[in-house]
């Protein structure tokens, strides 16, 4: 008898879906009678609960993660001809936000342990243009805040938290969303906490910022007809905003399961030549995704697929290495880690709805793999 063909996808939302739908019908149903189809109470319902699981005073809703970046660094006073420091190895957005502004990225390499920015390599890119600093949290491990915002103190910055795979990560006991001046969240369907179509937030405690930024994402308007500025058309669907409300109930049990899988993962796949996440002991990963880094990545990319195993290699090309970063000439030895990484990394199947044969099968395929080549 031929051996059954597994199928196992880098990520499946249609499983979460079928145990929540019943929730997820009964909440846009509550929005669609209404008769309120943008802002209104459910979408502020949802910024309440948000802001207060990330430890912060206030949460903005905008239409996706990009703009939330983006108005979030108008706010902070970002325009032309002013630099932000951030990452090698982010999604393009990171810095395309900053472009946004009329301003330009500067990018930094990242340490090596959990691929997050390197704070002790920021100092020496800082010029009198700087306004402010992105860390991103990036795969769902919190970046190393105190000294970073130790740092931006000293220069008077500002810091903007890019928490886009990090929802519900914690450092040092502190969420997420609450660890600097704010933080822009993308609620990208496939996120640790994801919409069912583009989404995202801001969150803060600064009062002032909470303001100007409800005016930005609504078309500078405090009150309709009255444009006090240049806005934007950027705000955060209730519709979204119910869905969001659902998942967000579910949001710790969920990250318990990745934290689950991923400590099932470290424990299977520990004897083999590839390096395997770490977790700080000051911080709570999220597993947003599951990378490992191999020498022969793209090898086991194919056998993995070949066996029905779907991976995916996310950031391949650091970002200031891409083709539209050409004008700022940076070069492979300038992010010299995340330049290597970003020819080693792999990102294994994780999603709360994984099972645990499933998590034996992946690794089951990788030893095999190994095994092979080995004869
Ligand atoms: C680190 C990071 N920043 C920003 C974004 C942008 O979010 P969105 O896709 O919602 O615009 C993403 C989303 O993929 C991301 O991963």
């Amino acid at each position: 008898m031929n051996k059954p063909i597994i199928r196992i996808p880098a990520e499946d939302l249609t499983r979460q879906y079928q145990q929540i739908r019943w929730e997820i019908a009964a909440a846009i149903d509550t929005v669609l009678p209404s008769g309120k189809y943008t802002l209104g109470p459910i979408l502020e319902q949802f910024e309440h609960e948000f802001a207060e699981y990330c430890g912060a005073k206030y949460a903005i809703g905008i239409s996706n993660g990009t703009e939330a970046l983006h108005l979030a660094l108008l706010a902070l006073g970002v325009g032309p001809g002013d630099e932000v420091i951030t990452q090698a190895n982010t999604y393009v957005a990171t810095a395309f936000a900053v472009n946004y502004c009329g301003a330009t990225p500067v990018f930094v390499d990242i340490e090596p342990q959990y691929s997050n920015i390197d704070v002790k390599k920021i100092e020496e890119k800082i010029t009198a243009k700087t306004k402010v600093i992105i860390p991103v949290h990036i795969y769902g491990h919190p970046v190393d805040m105190d000294p970073l915002i130790e740092l931006a103190r000293k220069y008077h910055l500002k810091v903007l938290e890019d928490a886009s795979h990090a929802h519900g990560a914690t450092y040092k006991g502190k969420r997420s969303g609450g660890l600097a001046d704010a933080a822009a969240f993308s609620f990208y369907p496939s996120k640790v906490l994801g919409a069912y179509g583009d989404a995202g937030a801001i969150v803060t405690n600064d009062d002032e910022l909470n303001h100007r930024l409800r005016v930005l994402r609504y078309m500078g308007q405090e009150v309709k007809h009255t444009h006090l500025e240049i806005g934007y058309q950027q705000r955060l669907d209730p519709i979204q905003a119910a869905v969001l409300r659902v998942k967000l109930r579910h949001l710790d049990f969920w990250i318990e399961k990745r934290r689950h899988i991923a400590s099932l993962y470290n424990q299977l796949l520990q004897d083999l030549p590839i390096e395997i996440p770490q977790e700080a002991e000051w911080a709570y990963h999220v597993y947003y995704l599951y990378t490992i880094r191999c020498n022969e990545r793209d090898q086991l990319a194919e056998f993995l697929a070949q066996k029905g195993i779907e991976t995916q290699k996310i950031y391949h090309t650091p970002v200031p290495l891409q083709p539209c970063y050409r004008y700022l000439a940076y070069q492979p030895q300038d992010i010299p880690i995340a330049y290597d990484y970003a020819n080693k990394l792999l990102n294994l199947p994780l999603f709360p709805e994984m099972n645990d044969e499933e998590v034996h099968l992946v690794s089951q395929a990788i030893h095999d793999f190994y095994r092979g080549k080995g004869q």
